[in-house]
């Protein structure tokens, strides 16, 4: 029998924060908390079909369709772990001239201004999701990208430096539907840069297990 651990919820001091409220953080910290509850339930039920060893043929549908939505889950608790820490009550708009996002960036996109314009268009596409800059570990290049719902569209192996979220409970309670664009200037408002940084650096943000 296979034993895992379940994940921890983490709790994040975001309050005050410059155009998202302390109610949308209320209520988005209980929606993460939903994906991480979702993960640890949906990883033990996974389990009881590997009891005998192997999968019955005949539980398949229901195997594959536990483990299909523990994508949907598992990226909804991590992306929203991403999205917490990269925010900050004394969060800043734009990063440091002389920090290596800033230089990674102009090495990519010739200029921040340049970047920005990208990931702006890239957080106001159509649809649910999340806007995600992600550094190629082999070139050292940062591009950004549209991930629908929480799984499709992740790059394989690309390390997330800074990311997102664009589903309408991000900003719907402080900013009407066709508002995104304030959404995300508040977004850009709160950053913390030093967390950027420290992604930059290597140092990711871990999942916890109790
Ligand atoms: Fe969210």
């Amino acid at each position: 029998m296979i034993t895992t651990n379940p994940y921890k919820v983490k709790q994040y001091n975001l309050s005050g924060l410059n155009g998202i409220s302390d109610h949308t953080l209320e209520v988005h910290f209980k929606l993460y908390e939903g994906y991480v509850k979702e993960t640890n339930r949906l990883n033990q039920e996974i389990q009881g079909f590997l009891r005998g060893g192997k999968v019955d043929h005949e539980a398949m549908p229901e195997y594959s369709e536990l483990k299909r939505r523990l994508g949907f889950e598992y990226n909804g608790m991590v992306l929203h772990e991403f999205y917490f820490s990269n925010l900050a009550t004394n969060g800043s708009g734009e990063p440091q001239p002389n920090s290596d996002f800033r230089k990674a960036v102009e090495n990519s996109f010739g200029s921040y201004d340049v970047w920005k314009g990208d990931f702006e268009g890239v957080g106001k596409m159509r649809g649910v999701g999340w806007a995600i800059c992600f550094q190629d570990p082999g070139t050292q290049q940062l591009s950004n990208h549209w991930i629908s719902l929480h799984e499709v569209g992740n790059i394989a192996g690309f390390t997330p430096l800074l990311v997102m979220d664009v589903w309408e409970h991000a900003y719907l309670l402080d900013y009407k539907p066709s508002d995104r664009g304030k959404y995300i200037e508040a977004f850009f408002s709160n950053i913390a840069w030093d967390a950027v940084e420290e992604r930059l650096k290597g140092r990711q943000v871990q999942t916890q297990r109790a």
